[in-house]
């Protein structure tokens, strides 16, 4: 029988087994990350290796550097991962693996490392999407988290408003027309000369801030669910680089608050607004900026104000980790999805 037909059957039979464990790889960016997932929601391990060290110095991801750390980190953070979870090699039904969106080198280093696991276990690969990968990051963690939801995908590289009908059924409801929001605290930290990545930077340093300035978030897409960032980004920068020009001292932690606090009422506002129009009473965060804990409070407090249930990865699982993908991997087998053959390759940019 040909190979892609014997694991057409066994991807088949998956579906009705009663544990599946799924081994999930994710090297979309700066981290190697390696998991063990059960029934997709239960973590029998997920080793990350962050290169944020590696690339703190460049001031951003430098890719080159980002694909020959992936090489240099895969096979151990496998040992590990296989040793945490307890298990066999042979104990492995299916491997699940991100091929895009992302960086073209670095994904190409996961995407063939499960695909030569894949077929010397003689077990299906799954192709799973990044973006969709951040979505099930909820699934691992809260174990009651079932669709109908709206979820805000607020990454480095993504910012959506999604309606999640199902587990492979999404709706888009809004996107932003520019930047990605952590492009934009990434940039706004850059410009307050903090380090790479700036997240969790201008997060830190906004405790320590009070509301100063308002920074405008564009008007023109006031009434509609698309997001524009690159306005306020621009405003932040100028607002620095004025300032030093006339050699006058800035408040670093006045203007992370002022940013974090006008750009987190954009988010919150318009995925309130999403949820009630669509008739829904569960909002969901995932992606690297749901990490923020300004976003998390303002949600937290809004959805209970407005009856709505709020939930959001615990951190480990907002950023970048292979958990997610084995989620998702797991909730596309249920449906009959992803099932890739040994030509996979890795893509740039993917639709969800
Ligand atoms: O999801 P992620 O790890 O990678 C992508 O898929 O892009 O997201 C990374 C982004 C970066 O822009 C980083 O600065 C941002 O998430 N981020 C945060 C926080 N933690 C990570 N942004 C704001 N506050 C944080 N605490
Ligand atoms: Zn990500």
């Amino acid at each position: 029988m040909k190979y892609f037909e014997k694991m057409k059957e066994k991807f088949e039979l998956l579906k009705e087994k009663k544990d599946v464990i799924i081994l999930s790889v994710e090297s979309s960016c700066d981290e190697t990350s390696i998991a063990v997932v059960k029934n997709g929601r239960e973590i029998l391990s997920n080793i990350i290796a962050s290169q944020i060290e590696i690339h703190r110095r460049f001031g951003g991801v430098v890719p080159e550097v980002a694909s020959r750390n992936h090489i240099l980190a895969i096979s151990n953070i496998f040992d590990q991962a296989i040793e945490k979870a307890d298990i066999k090699k042979e104990d492995i039904d299916a491997v699940a693996v991100t091929y895009g969106a992302g960086l073209i080198g670095a994904l190409l280093v996961g995407v063939n490392f499960a695909k030569a696991l894949a077929y010397s276990l003689d077990v299906p690969l799954i192709a799973v999407s990044h973006v969709h990968g951040h979505i099930a990051g909820n699934y691992v963690s809260h174990l009651d988290l079932k669709p109908p939801f709206i979820c805000l995908m607020v990454s480095g590289g993504h910012c959506a408003i999604l309606r999640v009908e199902d587990y492979n059924k999404f709706k888009l409801i809004g996107s932003t027309v520019d930047d990605a929001v952590g492009e934009c605290f990434d940039k706004v930290a850059r410009v307050l000369s903090l380090p790479y990545p700036g997240g969790p930077e201008i997060d830190k340093l906004a405790k320590e801030g009070r509301k100063t300035h308002n920074f405008v978030v564009s008007n023109s897409l006031k009434n509609t669910f698309n997001f524009s960032f690159s306005g306020i980004k621009t405003s932040v920068v100028n607002f620095v680089h004025n300032a030093q020009q006339r050699g006058e001292q800035i408040n670093k932690a006045d203007i992370a608050f002022s940013f974090q606090d006008d750009v987190t009422n954009e988010l919150v506002e318009k995925t309130i607004r999403a949820c009630k129009e669509q008739g829904l009473d569960k909002i969901v965060v995932a992606g690297g900026v749901g990490a923020n804990s300004m976003l998390r409070e303002k949600f937290s407090m809004v959805c209970e104000k407005n009856g709505f249930k709020f939930y959001s990865p615990v951190l480990k699982l907002c950023t970048d980790n292979a958990a997610m993908i084995g989620s998702a991997g797991y909730y596309m087998m249920k449906d009959g999805l992803g099932l890739a053959d040994l030509s996979l390759t890795a893509k740039a940019i993917v639709s969800l």
